[in-house]
């Protein structure tokens, strides 16, 4: 088979929908920007933020590529600041990043080069082509496996083993994972999510950005929320849209929250040493590299972050882990029921291309 530039992949040489990669077309790609722009198909299959999926790929020269924040798709009323908004495209950079280990290429990343242009989330190189580090391997087929599942889980404990790669994962990336795993300590954080929930409902602003992203995943933006996410038929998506957008529906919310958090039989907070935008990035890569073991060992994981969007609520979830950190994630863990797969952009919406 020839091989290819890259420019057949904006032809649709390659599926569409990010979710049928196939690492094999990898090989096929003749090219350190055909490779990269591969890259980023995987890039791509990170969690974000209601799935706003903010990144942007600018492709620039024959082997290097930006990774820049798409502003147009923050979340003004529940991501402020932008934090989770770059925690996202770090989650993004961590999965190229693995992918290119996973399939033979080198690649460097320097993350925020320049405080001048805050935009510019990471310069990432080509370097060519190495052997494939085995490890990865795995890790390559587990983003594809990872889903948000907001359904219970099973009670059953964590298996050891999988908790301590989760928490080495966390702080190999720069970051801390703390557990609560006694019903005394769940409670405690239940308590303060279903405040969070309460807190929120409670604000129109709120519900009216919530709403905004949520439609069907087979709609033409190919993103926001399903219903289908939720355990509920893709085509009541609108309905439910309007629903959550009309009333303050906070206490039911709250009540199931607060049962999905006892219910699991774990809950982690990834924490970081400050909150700059290097904090972010470094709590993005630590949160895909968490999710990604977690996948692989069999377990699924939910947010559950509305104590760290409250301001007022953050200082004493990091209270409740006893931890010392600036509480940036907080994830239910278990094994439970996945979800069909959120809508992702097809990558020619994704990728600019600069020929100079
Ligand atoms: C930084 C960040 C914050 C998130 N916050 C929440 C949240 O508070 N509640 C929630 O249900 N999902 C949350 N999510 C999950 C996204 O909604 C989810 O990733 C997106 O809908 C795409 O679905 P997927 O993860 O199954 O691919 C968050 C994801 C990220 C990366």
């Amino acid at each position: 088979m020839p091989g290819v530039n890259g420019d057949d992949l904006l032809d649709g040489l390659w599926p569409d929908d990010p979710w049928l990669v196939d690492p094999a077309a990898f090989g096929r790609c003749a090219t350190p920007r055909a490779r990269l722009r591969f890259l980023v198909t995987y890039a791509v299959l990170a969690p974000s933020g209601h799935n706003t999926q903010p990144w942007t790929f600018r492709l620039q020269g024959d082997a290097t590529m930006e990774l820049r924040a798409d502003r147009t798709r923050a979340l003004p009323v529940v991501d402020p600041v932008d934090r989770a908004l770059t925690i996202s495209c770090a989650a993004a950079l961590t999965n190229l990043r693995i992918a290119a280990e996973a399939l033979g290429e080198t690649v460097e990343a320097e993350v925020l080069p320049d405080p001048a242009d805050p935009d510019l989330l990471a310069r990432i190189a080509a370097r060519g082509t190495r052997p494939p580090v085995p490890r990865a391997a795995r890790l390559l087929r587990a983003m594809t496996a990872r889903r948000t599942s907001r359904f219970a889980f099973e009670p059953d404990p964590l298996p050891e083993l999988l908790r301590a790669e989760a928490t080495a994962e966390a702080e190999a990336a720069g970051a801390a994972l703390s557990w609560a795993e006694t019903p005394e300590d769940r409670h405690a954080v239940a308590l303060l999510v279903s405040e969070g929930d309460r807190i929120q409902m409670s604000d129109p602003a709120f519900r009216h950005e919530l709403a905004a992203w949520m439609r069907s995943r087979h709609g033409p933006t190919r993103d926001g929320l399903s219903g289908a996410a939720f355990g509920m038929p893709d085509l009541l998506t609108f309905g439910a849209a309007l629903v959550v957008r009309t009333f303050d529906m906070g206490a039911g919310q709250a009540a199931r929250d607060m049962a999905l958090a006892e219910g699991s039989p774990a809950l982690a907070m990834l924490a970081t040493p400050g909150d700059s935008p290097h904090d972010w990035m470094a709590a993005g890569e630590a949160l895909q590299r968490v999710l990604l073991a977690i996948t692989a060992g069999g377990l699924t994981a939910s947010y559950l972050n509305q104590p760290i969007e409250v301001p007022a609520l953050r200082a004493r979830l990091a209270a409740a882990f006893r931890s010392s950190g600036t509480p940036q994630i907080l994830l239910r863990v278990g094994r439970g029921p996945k979800p069909v797969p959120a809508a992702r952009r097809p990558l020619r919406e994704v990728i600019r291309e600069d020929r100079a």
